[in-house]
């Protein structure tokens, strides 16, 4: 049994990995900002009231978790913020970077008292923040922000491959949530590729970028 931590549980590809992830027995430590009750029936540990993009937030979340080891930790929790050439904006352009960038670097760094060699990260980040796979162009703010945290995922890789934590950089594939209008595969389908790929990461494969299905993706 290994405890894993899942931002973004209250709903989406977060709930069904925590789903997915108890089913398996492991324990779960699920954060979120409003828990929903399909989490709440899951019967797993909540941190409720957690803001990722505050400060505050995280140096509560850092009390509340003190002490508590976790195996791996799966950094979900994002938005997307649809937009065009004609029609982006700074201000959204912004709250993505915050969301989907910003902190889930700042929430991997207080996590490190929880870590230990061994330890797996997953970041979920999209094959639209690949500049390589980029041929439809838009979408602005949340390929910006993803391609950020992509390069996040490869530096803290890097950094945390000496205390022995490797990191996964994993696009999920077209996923059924609300985020996408509900088209795509579903979350379960999705959320067993991705503790697939965390189950095969080492720190020899480290900072891969993975879909689900286990394709590499370029960058
Ligand atoms: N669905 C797809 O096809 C697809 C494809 C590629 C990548 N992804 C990525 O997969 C991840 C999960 O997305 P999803 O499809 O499951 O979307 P979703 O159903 O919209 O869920 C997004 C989750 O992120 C949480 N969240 C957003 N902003 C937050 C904040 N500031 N603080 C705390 N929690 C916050 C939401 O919490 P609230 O309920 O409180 O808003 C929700 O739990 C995202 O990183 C997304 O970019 C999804």
């Amino acid at each position: 049994m290994a405890s894993w931590l899942v931002t973004g549980s209250n709903r989406g590809i977060g709930l069904a990995l925590c789903r997915l992830l108890q089913a398996q027995g492991h324990s779960v430590v699920a954060l979120c900002r409003t828990p929903s009750a399909e989490l709440q029936k899951l019967g797993v540990r909540i941190e409720a009231g957690i803001e990722l993009t505050s400060a505050l937030s995280l140096e509560d979340l850092a009390r509340r978790l003190a002490g508590v080891r976790l195996d791996g930790a799966i950094l979900n929790a994002g938005v997307l913020e649809g937009d065009d050439l004609e029609s982006f904006s700074a201000e959204s352009l912004r709250r993505q970077f915050e969301v989907n960038a910003l902190a889930p670097l700042l929430l991997a760094r207080s996590l490190l008292p929880n870590l230990k060699a061994g330890s797996k990260l997953g970041l979920i980040t999209s094959r639209m923040g690949s500049i390589d796979d980029n041929s439809s162009g838009g979408y602005y703010g949340y390929r910006m922000s993803k391609t950020a945290l992509n390069m996040a995922g490869r530096s803290l890789a890097v950094d945390l491959r000496p205390r022995g934590i490797a990191v996964a950089i994993l696009h999920p594939g077209m996923v059924a949530t609300r985020m996408v209008g509900f088209s795509g595969c579903p979350p379960e389908q999705a959320a067993s590729g991705l503790l697939t790929r965390l189950e095969a990461l080492t720190l020899e494969n480290s900072s891969s970028f993975w879909h689900a299905n286990g394709e590499e993706l370029p960058w």
